[in-house]
């Protein structure tokens, strides 16, 4: 029998990185394309399989670089066209894809088309944008995504009398998806990017890309789905094995739909950001409770067709909890962002995760052994792999986008003229954290994490949807199997300080002898369970263990 290989996206680990503050090529201070390309050998090493590319188009800069003022231009401090294509080349012969941010709810107030749009109502371009003579009354959509810094997403231009519309920002108003040109115009930007190399797209804000003006003006709600179904057919007509990955910061009901499982054939974004696994995560791991994620896995739909959940920690965001109750919110903030400059909106917190676990390492390498023990597609943020900390003094989200660290030293390579690097953690050890510190180092939590993608992507028991948590009769420590293909692995988890006994049954028949279990992330431990699949297994504070279980004879049933 031929085996089937998976599509690329359900094996690959996703790299987030901005070109700007990653890797600094010709010493101006900003990081570039040709700087990112001598990265490559190093993310090879690391294992990543995918880079994600935040928005490196010419922006006004006011929201990082997602609002483009040119969807068919690179930023010029980042480098030029010829550039980015050489940077995609040697991408893939490193063995490595490329996607990019699809920023296609709104534009810049600065671009040309909006510029037009404003002119007048007569504009040919008018109704690119959603334009009415009165906002719509009520809390209802569409609604302020920032609040705090725009409580209205209705914005009056007193030039022609009008107000449009902007979920985000002031200063990015919103596309009117409605209108066939504008569509159009996304499909020439999609196939221009796909043409030079890109193996799809991270749908920026897909929730919101739903209201548009007919033919009176008024706003009306477009078929968020069928849009995007439309896309992804497109995308696929140019690049069949291109992808879109969407974000969709939305509960598991509504967030399976993106993945097309109304028609059931997974036919609108291949890939969705679990938003609700991770606000369920840092739930769990404030409360130290494992059945808050183990509930929240099994409850998460299974994606139709090669559809795919994509987990991660953190992201380029704030730690958005919105999802939570307030009681819920209250507990992740009081245990990992207690003070009000680490919050944001009220809903979030502007931390990376090793201040929220308080520079612990033993604890900062569980929850990423967690990460990667659970089924999902995982999505790292640059500078996780080395524990990289933030910058409170940085104006908001920017707090978590400091330059990647490469050496020791008060800067990095990369971007000295954006914010500076003051990681919290660095405080104690300034100088490890950074990629030459931590390469040679076994213990270091780069080197954790390399070995967790190797693990990862090497054991097949790793490479399926299925998920199945044990009962350990210890209350901090998650014990889950995952199996596919014939292979076993038995992960545990340790949430707390406290040492943990976890005693679990594997049932897996009866067989002759006592079954080996051998810690993939220790190597040298080993663990005997009984021939009937029982075992204890003893986790220090924050241990976990990745424990393949031995083929072993069965008993003639
Ligand atoms: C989501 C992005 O992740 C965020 O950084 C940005 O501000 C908004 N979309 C608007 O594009």
């Amino acid at each position: 029998m031929v085996m089937q290989r998976p599509p690329w996206w359900k094996n690959s680990v996703f790299y987030c990185l901005n070109v700007k503050t990653f890797s600094d090529g010709n010493g101006d201070g900003w990081g570039d394309f040709p700087g990112l390309t001598q990265r490559l050998d190093y993310l090879k090493w690391l294992g990543v399989g995918c880079i994600w590319l935040m928005p490196f188009h010419p922006s006004e800069d006011r929201d990082d670089g997602y609002d483009i003022t040119d969807y068919y231009a690179v930023d010029e401090r980042l480098g030029t066209l010829g550039d980015f294509v050489a940077f995609v080349h040697e991408a893939r012969a490193h063995g490595i894809r490329v996607i990019g941010d699809l920023v296609i709810n709104h534009t810049s107030a600065r671009h040309p088309w909006f510029l037009r749009s404003r002119e007048g109502r007569d504009s040919p371009y008018r109704s690119w944008y959603v334009w009415v003579d009165e906002p719509p009354p009520g809390d209802g959509e569409p609604i302020a995504v920032f609040p705090h810094d725009d409580p209205s997403p209705w914005r009056y231009d007193d030039r022609t009398d009008q107000y449009y519309l902007h979920q985000f920002y002031r200063h990015q108003p919103d596309l009117n998806l409605a209108n066939p040109e504008v569509r159009a115009e996304i499909e020439r930007v999609v196939g221009f990017w796909l043409q030079l190399g890109l193996s799809g797209f991270r749908v920026d804000a897909a929730p919101h890309l739903m209201l548009g003006t007919g033919r009176g003006g008024q706003t009306s709600a477009c078929d968020v789905h069928a849009y995007i179904a439309e896309l992804r057919s497109f995308v696929t007509s140019r690049c069949p094995d291109a992808i879109l990955l969407g974000e969709v910061n939305r509960p598991y009901k509504e967030a399976a739909r993106f993945l097309g499982r109304q028609s059931g054939t997974g036919d609108e974004l291949t890939m969705c950001l679990d938003f609700e696994g991770m606000q369920q995560m840092h739930l769990a791991l404030a409360r130290r409770d494992p059945r808050l994620l183990t509930e929240s896995i099994l409850r998460r739909p299974v994606p139709p067709g090669t559809g795919r959940w994509a987990s991660f920690v953190r992201n380029h965001d704030e730690l958005v909890l919105d999802l939570l109750s307030e009681d819920e919110r209250n507990a992740v903030f009081q245990a990992f962002g207690p003070d009000e400059n680490m919050k944001y909106q009220g809903r979030g917190l502007r931390l990376r995760l090793p201040t929220m676990m308080r520079g612990d390492l033993r604890r900062i390498k569980m929850v990423y052994s967690l990460l990667f023990s659970l089924p999902a597609t995982v999505v790292l943020l640059y500078g996780e792999e080395i524990g990289m900390g933030e910058d409170l003094e940085a104006r908001g989200r920017l707090s978590v986008r400091c330059p990647m660290r490469w050496e020791p030293g008060s800067g990095s390579d990369a971007a000295s003229s954006a914010p500076p690097v003051k990681p919290v953690t660095q405080e104690r050890d300034p100088d490890g954290v950074c990629v030459q510190a931590q390469r040679d180092d076994p213990d270091s939590l780069l080197s954790w994490i390399r070995l967790l993608i190797r693990l990862s992507r090497e054991y097949t028991a790793f490479g399926g949807d299925d998920f199945l948590p044990l009962e350990t009769a210890a209350a901090h420590a998650l014990a889950h199997l995952r199996q596919h293909e014939g292979q076993n692995v038995l992960c545990l988890h340790n949430f707390s300080k406290e040492p943990a006994e976890a005693a679990v049954r594997l049932e897996l028949g009866e067989r002759e002898g006592p079954i080996e279990l051998t810690d993939l992330l220790h190597p040298g431990d080993s663990y005997q369970a009984e021939p009937s699949g029982d075992a204890v297994v003893r986790l220090d504070a924050y241990q976990s263990r990745w424990l393949s279980v031995a083929e072993g004879e069965r008993h003639l049933q």
